[in-house]
């Protein structure tokens, strides 16, 4: 598998060319990778433009992932989603031309989504779970396809421009894409998937990678499960999605088979819209050399790995603990005491990769050693020597994403005069910038809605003791 990024910089290091542009490194070595860190200098392509060895690359990855074409970030996946819903507001036609471009999200959105529909100002209709389905976490939002039928078809007034979800979510739930996906379709609608924490999923024995499965367009963080350094992502397109089928509904706002083409077209612009002139090189190489990775047995290393993370889950379960359903490279335990437990995990030797009341959240990859499996083995053994810790599975329940009375538009809250108060002060008040750490990013407030006492409640269960509110008067 060639790597033409890398082989370039290679030859641009043996060179031994004198370096008389940025960075002011000039490659000599403050943390070591500095030789290998370029600019665009001639023949290294630009990312924006790119048409050289960046595109070489882009196209080799486009062929692993099986897209119509896919398209390199250095700024992670919050860059891509910024990027893929300017697409999106590009290149479909508007059910209800007089108003702004909508698009029915699942709630559990990350941030980044927030901030893109503030910045280009976009509305949003938000779907819930059903009921009291979903784990009990603001992460949690799980739509069914018959739900979004339904959501669909009892519409009233002009239907939303698209469909967004975030799948799998930061506690492992995948979605049914496929199903959604054929809704989406059915409606004449374009899926757009939020598969941050799903690069792998083309790889599986049985691809269900969302653009295997239908979606339009989708974000990948290559560096959450992939060997990526970290900001590396992905912009995939699909070739063949569902809302282009020849089943797609009378009046479909898709523009048919010409949709690739035609997002493939805007997406260099879309992505420089919202990136840096100045790409990480680094960031660029490992995304070059990933292609090379997934090409050398990755399918076998991953299928190893997930018996593997399923071994370590039945060992678990053993003893009593709650391994909750999740995606393969994820282990999720549901505890009582989760916040102690990562503690306690901690001092073991394992770092997770988020904890909240309820979850902890472990992530492995092919690059996880045995050693890192025993690590997590023995310090859960040793638990049950520590009585200060309950285990046990979290029964609480009433965890949910509230939903809040919107009292201006996202782009009005996030962009107006803002101020930082006590979240015990915020009720009735207006959410101006989300506040809500990362991970797992998921605003228990948007931009735009008023804290009512629910909100108020989960901010205090998620240890926010600030927010940012839109100033009065
Ligand atoms: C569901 C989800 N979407 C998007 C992002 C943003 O990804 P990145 O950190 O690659 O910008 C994250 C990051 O944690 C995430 O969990």
């Amino acid at each position: 598998m060639k790597t033409p990024i890398c082989d370039f910089v290679d030859k641009y290091i043996s060179s031994g060319i004198s370096r008389l542009h940025v960075p002011g490194h000039k490659g000599i070595s403050f943390l070591g990778c500095e030789n290998r860190d370029i600019t665009e200098v001639f023949g290294a392509d630009v990312l924006g433009e790119a048409e050289g060895i960046i595109a070489e690359s882009e196209a080799i990855a486009a062929g692993l992932f099986g897209t119509y074409r896919t398209f390199y970030s250095t700024e992670g996946s919050s860059h891509v989603i910024r990027a893929m819903l300017i697409l999106a507001a590009q290149c479909f036609p508007r059910h209800g031309k007089g108003r702004p471009f909508t698009v029915l999200a699942a709630r559990n959105v990350h941030k980044s989504f927030i901030h893109a529909c503030g910045l280009l100002d976009l509305d949003v209709e938000w779907l819930y779970p059903d009921g009291d389905s979903g784990l009990n976490s603001v992460c949690s939002c799980p739509i069914t396809a018959v739900q979004l039928e339904s959501v669909l078809s009892g519409h009233s007034g002009d239907l939303p421009d698209a469909v967004y979800i975030t799948s799998p979510d930061y506690l492992g739930t995948v979605s049914d894409i496929r199903g959604l996906a054929d809704v989406c379709a059915h409606f004449g609608l374009p899926l757009l998937v939020d598969n941050a924490h799903g690069a792998y999923l083309h790889f599986l024995k049985e691809p269900v990678h969302p653009i295997d499965l239908g979606a339009v367009m989708c974000c990948d963080s290559a560096h959450k499960t992939l060997p990526v350094l970290t900001g590396g992502a992905y912009l995939h397109i699909a070739a063949h999605p569902a809302c282009c089928a020849g089943n797609a509904a009378k009046g479909s706002v898709c523009p048919g088979p010409e949709l690739p083409e035609r997002l493939a077209a805007g997406a260099r612009h879309a992505l420089s819209v919202f990136g840096s002139t100045s790409p990480s090189y680094l960031i660029l190489q490992s995304l070059d050399l990933c292609n090379h990775y997934l090409s050398d047995g990755y399918k076998k290393r991953l299928d190893e790995t997930i018996r593997s993370v399923n071994n370590l889950k039945k060992q678990l379960s053993a003893p009593g603990f709650s391994c909750l359903p999740s995606e393969s490279l994820k282990l999720v335990l549901s505890c009582a005491d989760a916040g102690l437990l990562a503690t306690h995990l901690r001092q073991h030797q394992v770092e997770c990769e988020f904890t909240d009341r309820d979850y902890v959240v472990l992530m492995f990859t092919p690059e996880n050693t045995e050693k890192d499996y025993a690590q997590v083995l023995a310090a859960l053994e040793t638990l049950s020597a520590n009585e200060s810790i309950d285990a046990r599975q979290s029964t609480a329940r009433g965890i949910r994403l509230p939903r809040l009375p919107r009292a201006c538009s996202i782009r009005e809250a996030l962009l107006g005069p803002a101020e930082m108060i006590p979240s015990r002060s915020a009720l009735g008040r207006i959410c101006a910038v989300p506040t809500v750490s990362c991970p797992p990013a998921v605003p228990i407030a948007v931009s735009g809605e008023r804290f009512d006492e629910k909100a108020l409640d989960l901010l205090e269960l998620y240890g926010i003791r600030e927010v940012s509110v839109l100033k009065e008067g």
